[in-house]
């Protein structure tokens, strides 16, 4: 019998490709999305669309009588500048939407495997140690980081209590197409576009600073896995949670010079002043998604980049046209 999915954010970034995967792999699917940052063509014609927002009696009424075999949760507010400036929204959507969907999966009755989007860039605290294990304590320093780990902390009591089906997926910082700069890793579509105009890369401070940066198919692929495999019944927070990186820091100036070399650009690099409380190093350890997803990121950051790169380029040519 063809399985049923839900993505919602599935007209986003990471969201789209997640909906890509899950047709292929002869899922039937629907896309929530409010378009709020999302875009209506990047949602396979394959789907059903519904332009629901996440937080509403609507979304929640799909759930209770969907019978969805997974549902795959992206849609968010996804700026931590944002979250900073008002913790209130982002936590009214980002834990408010959550729990909107998670009660609804308990009303329903049915046997959903609800797969979460939360960070494995916000959820550790600055001083752990990189890369780090899913077990390192959650000292989150934003209130998008906040949101997320309290999303999990919900997802584990609605697991205990009534025995719900859930899976934390902590992203690092996800690149490749489609991806705008507002993301976690917003310095790759930011370059790209410089390189494409020919003007410079700024790189702030000494551009030592190390980030674990993730191609988007590697990540739409983690959750495939996270929807079909089987797990051991959830105990602790961490016991459903998995970082899904490479365990590889990347700093950026290896970054700017990356997709010098792939684009071909002329661009040069230039110094600012660094930005005060930037986190010096991270990158998340991806064995226990290994062992327990049967998941390995395959793409390397070359060829993520000039993927990126490529997919950047051609837009341009095709907004010329
Ligand atoms: N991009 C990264 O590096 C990264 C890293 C860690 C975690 N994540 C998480 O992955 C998920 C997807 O992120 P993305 O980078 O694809 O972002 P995105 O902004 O491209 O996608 C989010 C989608 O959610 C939709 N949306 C927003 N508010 C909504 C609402 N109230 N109701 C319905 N839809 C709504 C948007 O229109 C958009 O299509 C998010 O949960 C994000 O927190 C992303």
């Amino acid at each position: 019998m063809t399985r049923r999915a839900l993505v919602s954010g599935g007209a986003g970034f990471i969201g789209s490709h997640v909906t890509d995967i899950l047709l292929a792999n002869d899922y039937a699917v629907t896309v929530i999305d409010n378009l709020s940052s999302g875009k209506r063509e990047q949602v396979p014609s394959r789907a059903s669309f519904k332009e629901l927002d996440v937080c509403s009696p609507d979304a929640a009424a799909l759930v209770r009588d969907g019978k969805f075999d997974v549902i795959c949760h992206l849609a968010a507010q996804i700026d931590v500048r944002k979250s900073v400036t008002d913790p209130a929204a982002d936590a009214n959507l980002n834990i408010g939407g959550s729990l909107n969907l998670l009660q609804a999966v308990n009303q329903s009755g049915y046997k959903t495997r609800f797969v979460f989007s939360s960070t494995g860039g916000a959820v550790y605290g600055d001083l752990v140690e990189a890369p780090t294990s899913e077990d390192a304590p959650k000292d989150p320093q934003s209130p998008y980081g906040t949101a997320k780990f309290s999303v999990e902390l919900y997802m584990g009591y609605f697991a205990r209590v009534h025995g719900l089906d859930c899976v934390a997926l902590r992203y690092a910082n996800v690149y490749g197409p489609r991806q705008d700069p507002h993301g976690e890793a917003g310095v790759v579509a930011i370059f790209c576009d410089r390189l494409i105009d020919g003007t410079p890369l700024t790189v702030f401070g000494d551009g030592g600073q190390t980030r674990d940066y993730v191609f988007v198919g590697d990540v739409a692929r983690a959750n495939l896995a996270a929807a079909t495999v089987a797990l051991p019944p959830a105990t602790g927070v961490d016991s459903r949670a998995f970082n899904i990186g490479t365990s590889v820091e990347t700093d950026v100036v290896t970054l700017a010079k990356v997709l010098k070399e792939v684009s071909g650009g002329s661009s040069e690099v230039v110094h600012a002043a660094a930005r005060a409380g930037e986190q010096r190093r991270s990158a998340i350890r991806n064995d226990k998604a290994g062992k327990l997803l049967g998941w390995k990121p395959k793409v390397n950051i070359h060829d993520g980049l000039r993927d990126t790169y490529g997919w950047f380029a051609a837009r341009r040519t095709g907004e010329k046209a």
